[in-house]
């Protein structure tokens, strides 16, 4: 490992699991002050305690990145905290799935769309308004977004994630165009299968497991883990990934 976000304060939400819970636990690797954030108290706890564990700073806030009273709260408390807030990384997802034999679009409930599109876009279009005030005053630095191939193409069994990935991407580009001169790098990832547990329990699961697809369809010699999204995640979160003046600035070098 190496320092290459040292002095730097980052938030990951729904870094309770999974991708969120490797990014964090990199971010913290490299010498970031991490606030672990996820509606999901006790994971989130569990993340920062691995963090310390392996001598990192962590704080762990229980969140519900879809309220948005909350996630100003929250943002105003870290930076409180640690003097500053230099990366945001908006990772949280809600996801719901059709019953096993009901039409994906036909049949969707509209209860279960809304509570996607408020944690999983909402969520994020929160995060960019209440972090970029912070990013910009400490001179510049990075938000990510966590996308997904489904944004990319018509998503045949969840719609609407795909239409949630799609906001991110038209998110990320609206983040980068109002605030690149200011220092601000916003940049979506857009994984493909990151295996996490649980997902056997999943209903449609049981017709043809997504990873039993994913496993006959790739090019690549194994699934994709978290540490590969967090290698990108903190390319993208330094400065090495910084292009123009503004972005490597003193406040943001790393
Ligand atoms: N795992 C994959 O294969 C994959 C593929 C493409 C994209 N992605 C994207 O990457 C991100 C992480 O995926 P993952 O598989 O690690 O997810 P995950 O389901 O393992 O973890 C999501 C986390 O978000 C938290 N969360 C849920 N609702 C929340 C809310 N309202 N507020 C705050 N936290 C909340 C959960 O408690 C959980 O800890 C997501 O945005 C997902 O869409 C994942």
């Amino acid at each position: 490992m190496t320092d290459r976000l040292a002095g730097k304060v980052a938030i990951v939400t729904g870094a309770g699991s999974n991708i969120g819970r490797g990014v964090a636990l990199r971010f913290a690797a490299e010498g970031a002050r991490v606030a672990v954030a996820d509606i999901a108290r006790e994971s989130g706890e569990e993340t920062a305690a691995l963090i310390a564990a392996a001598g990192g700073q962590a704080h762990a806030y229980a969140l519900d990145v879809s309220d948005e009273a909350a996630v100003l709260e929250t943002i105003g408390d870290v930076a409180a905290r640690w003097g500053g807030l230099h990366i945001l990384h908006n990772n949280a997802v809600y996801r719901t799935f059709a019953a096993p034999g009901a039409h994906p679009l036909l049949d969707f409930d509209a209860g279960n769309w809304r509570r996607e599109f408020d944690v999983n876009v909402l969520g994020a279009a929160f995060g960019c308004k209440h972090a970029i005030p912070h990013i910009v005053k400490a001179g510049g630095g990075a938000i990510l977004n966590s996308s997904s191939v489904n944004g990319l193409v018509g998503d045949l069994h969840r719609p609407q994630y795909g239409m949630c990935k799609a906001a991110i991407n038209n998110l990320t580009m609206t983040v980068a165009a109002l605030h690149g001169r200011q220092g601000i790098r916003c940049n979506a990832i857009a994984p493909g299968n990151i295996p996490r547990g649980g997902i056997d329990a999943h209903p449609w699961a049981k017709l043809d497991s997504p990873y039993a697809v994913a496993d006959r369809h790739q090019i690549a010699p194994r699934r994709g883990v978290p540490e590969d999204i967090a290698a990108l995640a903190l390319f993208l979160a330094s400065t090495r990934a910084a292009s123009s003046p503004a972005a490597s600035s003193p406040a943001t070098a790393g």
